[in-house]
């Protein structure tokens, strides 16, 4: 996978941004970026489009910038010489997709049918914006034109917020989910840029969608971990459950039949995209370990991953829930 369309897929949501004041571009996506976001679409939809990019790129470097609702190769052209990563365009448009094909510039050209998509095809494009995403039929619709096309990925936008966004992200089809709604324009225009970042970390918040899973203490052998078992099942009415390496109080408390990682044991955590997770955590300075990943055999994402660091004696790994414990 090109490393740009890597990263937008980890990233995992692309706010779509409309600069209407440039003095606002900056605030605008250092918001953004304060509320852990690093990639925005700035739509040629405002006059400002390529000054906004220039200075973003320019001032935050480590924001990943595409351009977006571009219609000609002029604005491909002009978006790309002031610093523009990737190119979105609302619909199939053949002129700009050979134009950034010859340019090596990734573009993710809009379709929302099959035949728009064989076109796409036709050109070597296998990373495409789905819109406008909700009125096109939504999900289903991807989740229908993934099965003939399945090395297809997906940017859907259009209608896509917190209480939708998992429809799409949970298809492993789709790269990531782009939209306005962490932007909206009332905050923009009150310049209430704190709100702004409030509301990308919900985004981030939701999309990762953390919860504490199960505490796993290590114990010194079986008997020991068996009696823990017990002593919680007797005090607490859990289910106990026997596994090959531990024995489970209900699902909270796992109870190791040995030392495992962490001195004391480790918190399980689950969120639907390890990967994605990952790529967040990594801005905090907590990384994977590469050699506890596991991942399904299908899909070939990761289904399990320690992390580098342990919180009061306690590792950490995050889990995702289709692996839930089969009771
Ligand atoms: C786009 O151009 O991708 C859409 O207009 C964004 O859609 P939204 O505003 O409904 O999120």
């Amino acid at each position: 996978m090109n490393p740009i369309i890597e990263r937008i897929s980890n990233i995992g949501i692309v706010p779509v941004v409309k600069v209407n004041k440039i003095e606002h571009a900056i605030p605008m996506m250092q918001a953004l970026y304060d509320g852990g976001i690093d990639a925005a679409e700035i739509t040629f939809r405002s006059e400002h489009a390529k000054e906004a990019i220039e200075i973003v790129s320019k001032t935050i470097p480590n924001m990943l910038v595409g351009a977006g609702t571009v219609l000609n190769v002029e604005q491909a052209k002009a978006a790309c010489d002031a610093g523009a990563s990737f190119i979105v365009t609302p619909g199939f448009n053949a002129k700009v997709v050979e134009w950034c094909i010859e340019n090596n510039i990734p573009v993710l050209p809009g379709i929302s049918t099959a035949s728009e998509l064989e076109t796409a095809l036709s050109y070597g494009i296998t990373t495409v914006k789905f819109f406008p995403a909700e009125s096109s039929g939504g999900a289903k619709k991807i989740k229908d034109l993934s099965a003939p096309y399945q090395h297809v990925k997906f940017l859907p936008t259009g209608g896509i917020g917190l209480s939708n966004m998992h429809e799409y992200l949970s298809l492993p089809s789709v790269l990531a989910i782009g939209g306005s709604f962490m932007i909206p324009e009332n905050l923009v225009n009150d310049e209430n840029w704190e709100e702004l970042s409030k509301l990308s970390r919900q985004a981030v918040k939701t999309m990762l969608d953390f919860k504490l899973t199960h505490l796993g203490i290590n114990h010194e052998n079986e008997e020991q971990s068996k009696q823990t078992a017990q002593t919680l099942c007797d005090l607490f009415n859990f289910t106990f459950y026997n596994k090959p390496k531990s024995k489970f109080a209900g699902v909270g408390f796992e109870l190791l039949n040995s030392k495992g990682r962490g001195v004391n044991g480790h918190i399980g955590i689950y969120t639907p995209y390890p990967e994605r997770a990952l790529y967040h955590l990594e801005k905090k300075g907590v990384h994977g370990i590469n050699e506890t990943i596991t991942r399904n055999k299908r899909t070939n994402k990761i289904n399990f991953v320690y992390l580098d660091k342990e919180i009061a004696g306690f590792a950490i790994h995050l889990i995702n829930p289709d692996l839930k414990m089969e009771v």
